[in-house]
């Protein structure tokens, strides 16, 4: 559908250039046009191709993405999540959220990106890869966000050129065909992703025994190997993590009711003594379980480590997207903040809610002391 202009009598247009009043009127019935097109082009992508979608899904799928229209991404500060609760107990704990707010940028996006091209070069299929049941989920996925999502979301980062069969980064100065590429090489397309967006993602396609992973791409990833996930059920994927059991049952039926459009977001966090984004030592593998001294823990190096992690379904093939960015927030901030105590108290929270398992999976016996200690001091 082109602009709503074009659908004028000659002499109400004539009118529209003269009049500067009907002129912003003009511009505003564009935008909504423009809006209208995305809409209905995640509309047409819903239901055309897959004849299983409910009604009720169809009616619902709009993917509306808001423009931030004159954003500089370098005064965006990092948002500061505190999800710090005295008792931690395992749950899905989900919130609505809007499809707009699928991909954030702030002022770190240059570094991040850079960062993330640099660890694809060098770890390659450990951290992207796609199986043969999810390509056609990447190239929906790296579709939408190039051609669609970032140049509409981000109009002062990312411009479409050749009739919208290019993108360019004005950030990074890089530049791609917002079509995935031809010979089906999924990892291409993934590769792509990650050094356009900060998010890392998890592809799952529905089967009958449940959620299975057919595509990722992860270069930060926090005390696992992401190349052991794919090609796994939900549950599998989650072996490591303890009490799982309680929250998996309702994760699959939550997954299998996610429409499109009906975004959903939760965060989970950790603490770590380093400043590695790409970490993949499992964090419950020390060689003892004695704290480590005090004096031993630079706190200056030390940080919370919050991902903000959302689900989503792809209009077209139906998969789910999980995707999350990773917030590493330095422990000095936490305690000049006032939130020494509360934060002292969720980490030995850790031991006395549904999950106490949790204490040791994430490494706390190495480093809860000393943090406690200091944070509390
Ligand atoms: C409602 C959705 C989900 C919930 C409630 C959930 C819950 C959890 C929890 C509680 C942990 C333990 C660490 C932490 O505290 O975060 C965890 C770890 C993990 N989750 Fe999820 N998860 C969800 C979705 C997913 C999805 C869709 C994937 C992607 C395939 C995934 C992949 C992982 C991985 C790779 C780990 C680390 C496992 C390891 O240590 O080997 N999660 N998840």
């Amino acid at each position: 559908m082109g602009s709503l202009l074009e659908f004028l009598p000659g002499d109400i247009t004539k009118t529209i250039t003269m009049s500067p009043v009907l002129m912003v009127l003009g511009v505003v019935l564009a935008l909504i046009s423009a809006v209208y097109t995305l809409t209905s082009s995640g509309r047409r992508n819903g239901s055309a191709s897959n004849p299983q979608r409910s009604a009720k899904a169809s009616s619902k799928d709009s993917l509306e993405i808001k423009p931030l229209n004159g954003l500089d991404y370098r005064a965006v500060e990092p948002t500061q999540y505190r999800p710090f609760k005295p008792i931690f107990h395992i749950t899905m704990a989900l919130q609505a959220d809007s499809p707009s707010e699928l991909i954030t940028i702030d002022s770190e996006y240059l570094d991040r990106v850079s960062l993330r091209r640099q660890i694809i070069a060098q770890h390659g299929d450990m951290v992207h890869a796609c199986l043969p049941a999810g390509i056609e989920a990447v190239r929906e996925l790296h579709q939408f966000l190039l051609r669609d999502y970032l140049p509409t979301r981000f109009p002062t980062m990312f411009q479409l050129r050749d009739e919208g069969r290019h993108l360019d980064n004005l950030v990074t100065g890089r530049s791609f065909p917002t079509a995935a590429p031809e010979d089906e090489d999924a990892a291409a397309a993934l590769r792509v992703l990650g050094e356009t967006v900060e998010e890392d993602m998890f592809l799952l396609m529905g089967e009958p025994e449940g959620h299975r992973a057919v595509a990722f791409l992860c270069c930060f990833p926090s005390g696992f190997d992401p190349s052991t996930k794919v090609g796994k059920l939900l549950r599998e994927i989650h072996t490591p993590v303890p009490s799982y059991e309680k929250i998996g049952p309702s994760m699959e039926r939550f997954f299998s009711k996610i429409e499109v459009g009906k975004n959903v977001k939760r965060t989970n966090w950790s603490m770590q003594t380093h400043s590695d984004l790409f970490h993949y030592d499992r964090h419950d593998q020390h060689k003892s379980d004695e704290p480590v001294a005090t004096e031993e823990i630079d706190m200056s190096k030390t940080y919370a480590r919050i991902e903000l992690q959302t689900l989503s379904r792809l209009p077209k093939t139906r998969a789910i997207l999980f995707s999350f960015k990773t917030y590493l927030y330095p422990v000095e901030s936490l305690k000049k903040e006032g939130l020494g105590p509360q934060v002292a108290d969720a980490i030995e929270g850790l031991k006395t809610g549904n999950a106490p398992g949790m204490w040791r999976y994430k490494g706390a016996p190495q480093w809860g002391e000393p943090i406690c200690k200091y944070l509390r001091s």
